[in-house]
């Protein structure tokens, strides 16, 4: 287990490229946590720092954003399956092709599809602590 603070907002690209420098070869990252606990924001971080200049929003209602980092041109997904109600429609939008693809995912309530996530998908937890910090724990 690897743990990464944020301790306050000015902090978090710093942390978004420590959390980089940890994901190896890994692509599918599971992000855990509470409504507000800080999920979409660093993840909009983490591809900041990895080049992206698209905007970073919650994909809420699409369910999945589609990215481009300008300066690899490697393109990374964001999932936020929290809308999705059934296993199915997860099936239907194509999930496991994205996973399997090799591109980056980064998923805001996996829970929603367990059963799909490949085996090798880093699950990583947010929580606010006291002060309004973030505490990341990365399973790695
Ligand atoms: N590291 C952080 N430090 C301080 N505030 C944060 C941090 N991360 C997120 N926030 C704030 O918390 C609120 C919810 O963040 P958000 O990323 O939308 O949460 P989630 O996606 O987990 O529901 C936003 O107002 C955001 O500005
Ligand atoms: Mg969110």
């Amino acid at each position: 287990m690897k743990t990464l603070v944020i301790k306050n907002l000015d902090q978090i690209r710093q942390t978004a490229r420590q959390f980089i420098d940890l994901m190896g070869d890994y692509t599918v990252f599971a992000f855990h946590g509470e409504m507000g606990a800080g999920k979409t924001t660093f993840i909009k971080a983490v591809c900041e720092e990895l080049g992206v200049e698209d905007p970073v929003n919650s994909p809420t209602f699409a369910i999945i954003n589609e990215y481009r980092s300008a300066t690899t041109g490697e393109l990374i997904y964001h999932f936020d399956c929290y809308r999705l109600n059934k296993l199915q429609e997860a099936y239907d939008l194509g999930a496991e092709d994205y996973f399997a693809s090799g591109a980056l995912c980064f998923i805001e309530w996996p829970e929603k599809i367990e059963e799909l996530l490949p085996d090798d998908c880093v699950n990583v937890e947010i929580a606010e602590t006291e002060g309004g910090a973030r505490t990341i724990n990365i399973d790695l």
